[in-house]
């Protein structure tokens, strides 16, 4: 019986197992780093995934760990996703594993931070290096305002950057530099570089060392919004040396998403770059390469400046989204919740079909067994017993025929002294051997005593219904003497011929 639930469940298992929609590609998606700009990403993401039930993902963030970001590339390689989305942390350390993936047959996707070379798949990024020009055209617009007031002085930018080692932050400083450098024919622009890694307690404790060190800077330029935000909170925590009051100094950022929009609305900065994570985009091309459909292989993306105009309706557009990312989470959430339920019901469903077909399956078979059986018990024992009776009857039949004809054949001879057991064998056709077994077999007793018991019931009778004597009777019946037959009388009747 445990042998049968054990494997009924196995069974249920693999039906439900059989008839589940499993999706057929998995896709590794490494992450460099986990703030609102890349969640907005992997949102991006997982909304796309919903128009492509055969894929899905599975995450791992390296919180700007390059060892990190290796090793869970690695992970992935092992375990043969399909395709391998990677946004590395800095470019030169994570390339290694990312060609290692693409050498190892995956397709890979490179997102937002390129990696040097060409072993990868396709890019989906934004435009770094136009970025750094966005900067420079902030940065020169503003020195045209200054200019007036800072007669000779040099105008002095404050560069928060990114991490070093990563694409973006190497290219949104070059962007920035030859920008500047072509739009400055004065050459009265200064750039002075604190690393903020894209953190925004970082970029608050440099930005806070350097104002302490330091003669103000006219503008500061971060890499991206969250170090724009730590950079200035870092500036109005400063007194200034004139006023005693907060300091105020225009600062700018990048992506141009919730944060940053807001600290634009808020005035806590001045503008930002946008700087798309097109996640959907980047499931698209998956799902292309996956299906082997034709995708494009270098995808960059545009960028623009957003000041105060733009930030408002872009941040309730942004907010919008972020309701209904919400919302189509909670969605995902419960659809997924009652998908589990539904398989879960179906399994039980299946549990118990497979079982009751088990169970039907071995009542039949016992039923089969147990017809064979009584079959064979019908065969070997009832059937024969059925003869054995039918040939008793038979023969009982017979036996009594004969008991009928032995009793008329002695009654018609009694009185013939040639009753012999010899005469009645001759006359019922049957050897000595014959006669007495059967005489035997319908009488209880051999033919001589047969014989003398019917003479005696004769002699009786004759006693009884006539005047004869015992002497007449005994001779009439053949007895050799009076005192034989007197004899022979009392020991059948149990008393004396003479006593009536
Ligand atoms: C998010 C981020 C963005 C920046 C991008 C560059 O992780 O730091 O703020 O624009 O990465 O790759």
């Amino acid at each position: 019986m445990r042998n049968i639930i054990i494997s009924t469940f196995i069974f249920a298992l693999f039906l439900t197992g059989c008839n589940s929609h499993t999706p057929q590609y998995r896709i590794g998606v490494s992450q460099c780093l986990d703030d609102a700009w890349r969640q907005k990403m992997n949102y991006e993401m997982e909304r796309e995934l919903l128009l492509h039930p055969d894929m899905t993902l599975s995450r791992r963030i390296a919180y700007g760990s390059n060892e990190l970001q290796c090793a869970q590339i690695d992970s992935f390689i092992k375990e043969r996703v399909d395709l391998l989305i990677v946004s590395p942390n800095e470019a030169e350390q994570v390339k290694p594993a990312v060609t290692k993936a693409y050498r190892a047959g995956i397709p890979v996707i490179v997102a937002d931070r390129r990696v040097p070379g060409d072993e990868w798949t396709a890019f989906i990024g934004g435009d770094n290096y136009k970025v750094g020009q966005l900067m420079a055209q902030w940065v020169m617009g503003k020195a045209k305002e200054y200019g007036v007031k800072a007669k000779g002085k040099p105008f002095v930018v404050l560069e928060v950057a990114g991490l070093p080692g990563s694409t973006p932050a190497t290219l949104r400083h070059k962007g920035m530099m030859e920008g500047i450098e072509v739009a400055d024919t004065k050459g009265r622009i200064v750039v002075e570089s604190v690393m903020g890694s894209w953190y925004k307690e970082n970029a608050y404790e440099v930005v806070s060392a350097y104002l302490e060190n330091h003669p103000l800077p006219d503008v500061i330029v971060a890499h991206n919004d969250l170090m724009a935000i730590g950079a200035a909170e870092a500036v109005t925590r400063n007194p200034s040396p004139v006023t005693n009051s907060p300091l105020s100094i225009p600062v700018m950022g990048v992506d141009g998403i919730h944060p940053g929009l807001q600290a634009i609305v808020d005035g806590k900065i001045e503008c930002s770059a946008t700087y798309s994570s097109r996640g959907d985009m980047i499931i698209d091309a998956a799902a292309r390469i996956l299906h082997k459909e034709s995708y494009v292989r270098d995808t960059v993306l545009e960028t623009t400046l957003v000041d105060i105009t733009a930030a408002y309706p872009m941040l309730k557009q942004d907010e919008d989204i972020t309701r209904d990312l919400e919302t189509l989470h909670i969605v995902q959430t419960q659809s997924e919740s009652k998908w589990k339920q539904l398989r879960f019901d179906r399994f039980v469903l299946t549990l118990f079909v497979v079982f009751f077909f088990i169970l039907f399956v071995i009542t039949l078979g016992y039923v089969f067994i147990k017809q064979r059986k009584i079959q064979k018990e019908i065969k070997h024992d009832i059937i024969p017993q059925l003869e054995g009776m039918q040939e008793a009857i038979l023969l009982s039949k017979k036996d009594e025929a004969f008991a009928e004809r032995l009793r008329q054949v002695v009654d018609d001879y009694l009185t013939d002294p040639n009753l012999t057991v010899e005469f009645l064998g001759s006359k019922l056709q049957l050897s000595r051997t014959q006669l007495f077994r059967r005489v035997k077999a319908v009488a209880g007793k051999g033919p001589l005593d047969y014989i003398r018991e019917r003479r005696l019931i004769r002699a009786d009778e004759l006693l009884r219904t006539t005047d004869m004597t015992i002497q007449q009777v005994a001779l009439e019946l053949c007895f050799s003497s009076p005192g034989y037959f007197t004899k022979c009388y009392k020991e059948y009747f149990g008393h004396l011929p003479s006593v009536r």
